[in-house]
């Protein structure tokens, strides 16, 4: 059920990816050159441009793409894992071989057909560079409803996700989207997989999902199975992120929450979407979005930042109370912060002050 062999290359790579050269180097010769081309292929994918894709590595050399075209880019593999995956924003060694075309032609006509070479070459760059967007750009471009619509989420998401977009993420994110449509949905996890290029991006779903991506992995299951989440989180996480975007029905919230937070990692977030359910009787809410709702459960914990100060003040508090170091609340979204609370509280005399 947890395809937990999938990142056994990737997982190490991006990790590696910003090391120095000779830990990137020793990582690519542990993984094999052969497994780390693969994953950069697959980061091509879709993008076809008409070059032959020479990759140099430990002196030995292959070719990928469209193997028999005379267009040669030629780079050192340790430089694409760079560039696609690190903080490398050039390329420090790249060579460009053309076709020899017809020397007995005409010099125009020679120039003429060489038309194009430029493009080409630029597409692949581009497909290993990919620019940085801003999210409710790439909302868009994938068709998710998090930016435009009914939503306007991804403002509130860069703001807290700045800090991560560079680092190699673990994102899971509840609702594929599509609802029993197999075809259908993903949008937003192909967004997180563009946004996060160094993260592997896992989506869950209730009904079977076919989308798929080089660092997307769709999983099948039932948000409101505690059980099931705990052994997700073992598995796969811990996650650096973790995205409530389900059901929405209150109490589901409350049952991924509470199984799933253990599994996000210090520093990490946990987000929760559409909490205007929380006011919604019909999906398990209250007008005054009471205990036992979504919210209701997020209010709490903004007592549960100031529980030294209510009950013992030298440690103590429950495992939310003691993990949880930030809530960010905006309209119909909210953050949750993990770190640690153990600050103590003020001195007694000041509680008893008259
Ligand atoms: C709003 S859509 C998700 C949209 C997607 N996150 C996006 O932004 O593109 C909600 C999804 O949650 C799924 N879902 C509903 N109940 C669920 C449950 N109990 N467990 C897991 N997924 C559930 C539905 O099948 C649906 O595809």
């Amino acid at each position: 059920m947890f395809d937990t062999a999938r990142w056994s290359v990737l997982a190490p790579l991006l990790q590696a990816a910003t090391a120095g050269r000779d830990l990137l180097d020793d990582t690519i010769r542990r993984l094999t050159p052969e497994a780390v081309t693969q994953v950069v292929l697959a980061e091509i994918g879709d993008v076809k441009p008409d070059v032959r894709l020479e990759l140099h590595f430990d002196g030995e050399t292959t070719s990928h793409l469209n193997t028999a075209n005379e267009l040669v880019v030629a780079l050192h593999l340790t430089d694409v894992v760079r560039v696609l995956f690190g903080t490398e924003e050039r390329w420090p060694s790249l060579a460009v071989r053309t076709p020899a075309g017809d020397l007995d032609a005409d010099p125009r006509t020679w120039f003429a057909a060489r038309n194009g070479i430029g493009q080409e070459v630029d597409a692949l760059l581009s497909a290993l560079k990919a620019p940085q967007q801003d999210l409710g750009s790439l909302a868009v471009a994938f068709g998710s409803d998090k930016w435009g619509d009914l939503h306007w989420y991804t403002q509130h998401y860069e703001r807290h996700f700045a800090r991560l977009r560079t680092e190699p993420v673990r994102v899971l994110e509840i609702g594929i989207g599509g609802y029993a449509d197999p075809d259908r949905g993903g949008a937003s996890l192909k967004m997180w997989q563009r946004y996060f290029r160094r993260g592997l991006v896992h989506g869950l779903d209730i009904s079977p999902k076919t989308v798929s991506g080089p660092r997307i992995m769709t999983i099948q299951g039932d948000q409101s199975d505690a059980g099931f989440l705990d052994e997700l989180g073992r598995r796969l996480g811990p996650f650096d992120v973790v995205i409530d975007d389900g059901s929405h029905l209150n109490e589901h919230v409350r049952i991924s929450f509470h199984a799933l937070f253990p599994h996000v990692r210090p520093g990490g977030l946990y987000v929760v979407e559409d909490l205007q359910t929380a006011y919604w009787p019909r999906w398990g809410g209250h007008p005054e979005a009471a205990e036992g709702t979504s919210t209701g459960m997020l209010k709490s914990f903004v007592d549960g930042l100031n529980h030294a100060e209510v009950r013992d003040p030298r440690g103590g508090g429950s495992y939310t109370e003691r993990n949880i170091s930030g809530i960010s609340f905006h309209h119909n979204i909210a953050f949750v912060e993990k770190g640690l609370n153990a600050e103590e509280g003020g001195p007694e005399f000041l509680r008893t002050l008259n």
